[in-house]
């Protein structure tokens, strides 16, 4: 679907974010935050990952700070420093949300074309995919026409994002709850053990962190008051490229 506003300048306004993404983006956004901090609040207990089916303490694979007591700050753990009960309670419940909002985006996304229209890259644009790395690492973002749709660098990291990493986090969290081992016990078995499954859980979730980190600077850097306004509002304004004329 796509309405056009013009605006003055030459400047056009794109219907970009149908309303249905824009809640479930922002509650995933809040769930994965709440998520990370009650996660962080039970990895205070255990501070430290193996790798396959049981902790041997002789042989850990990463530990954080002395490994012994808590090791990350209050500041950034919920919902208090060492309450590993309801850290849990609060992690689970968090988890759901983002499992049936993750759910719900993509039914959307796969039903709606969204997929194959917004989000998979034209041929055209994985050809000049060079191109794009090249005026990314300048901060140059495109105007015009080129605007309307995301830029194949964006459109891929979504869906490694969407399909990929968060997938991927659901799957290795499911896998450490003993209720559903005991019940699709090939799961531990996919990836490795419950340890080597938390690990995976520790090592994904840090990678998210770092598309988050990515994904902010892209917002400040392409004009946070455009992008905020497409992901609250819907509407996403296009500058006229100066040099089409
Ligand atoms: C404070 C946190 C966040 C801010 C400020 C933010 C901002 C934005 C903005 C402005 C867009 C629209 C980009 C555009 O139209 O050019 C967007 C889209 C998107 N964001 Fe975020 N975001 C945040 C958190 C997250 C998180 C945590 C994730 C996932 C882990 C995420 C994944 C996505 C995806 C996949 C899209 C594209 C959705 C679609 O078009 O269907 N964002 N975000």
């Amino acid at each position: 679907m796509t309405h056009d506003r013009a605006l003055a300048g030459g400047r056009v306004a794109v219907y970009r974010h149908p309303l249905i993404v824009r809640i479930t983006h922002w509650i995933n956004a809040l769930s994965l935050l709440l998520l990370l901090m009650s996660g962080l609040q039970i990895l205070n207990a255990h501070p430290a990952l193996y790798w396959g089916e049981t902790s041997r303490f002789s042989r850990p694979l990463i530990v954080f700070g002395s490994g012994d007591g808590p090791a990350f700050p209050a500041w950034i753990t919920l919902p208090g420093w060492q309450d590993l009960a309801s850290g849990r309670r609060w992690h689970f419940f968090f988890a759901w949300l983002f499992v049936v909002n993750g759910f719900t985006y993509a039914v959307y996304a796969l039903t709606s074309g969204r997929i194959r229209w917004t989000l998979l890259p034209s041929g055209a644009q994985i050809r000049h995919i060079g191109r794009s790395v090249f005026e990314h690492l300048r901060l140059r973002f495109p105007h015009g026409e080129e605007a309307r749709q995301y830029n194949v660098l964006q459109k891929l990291t979504y869906l490694a994002v969407l399909f990929g990493l968060l997938p991927l986090i659901a799957l290795s969290g499911l896998t450490m709850s003993p209720g559903l081992d005991a019940r699709l016990h090939f799961l531990t078995a996919v990836f490795g053990g419950r340890q080597s499954a938390r690990t995976v859980h520790f090592i994904t979730a840090t990678t998210l962190v770092m598309f988050l980190l990515i994904h902010i600077a892209a917002v400040l850097a392409a004009g946070p008051l455009t992008e905020m306004r497409s992901i609250v509002t819907g509407w996403f304004v296009i500058k006229p490229d100066r040099r089409e004329s």
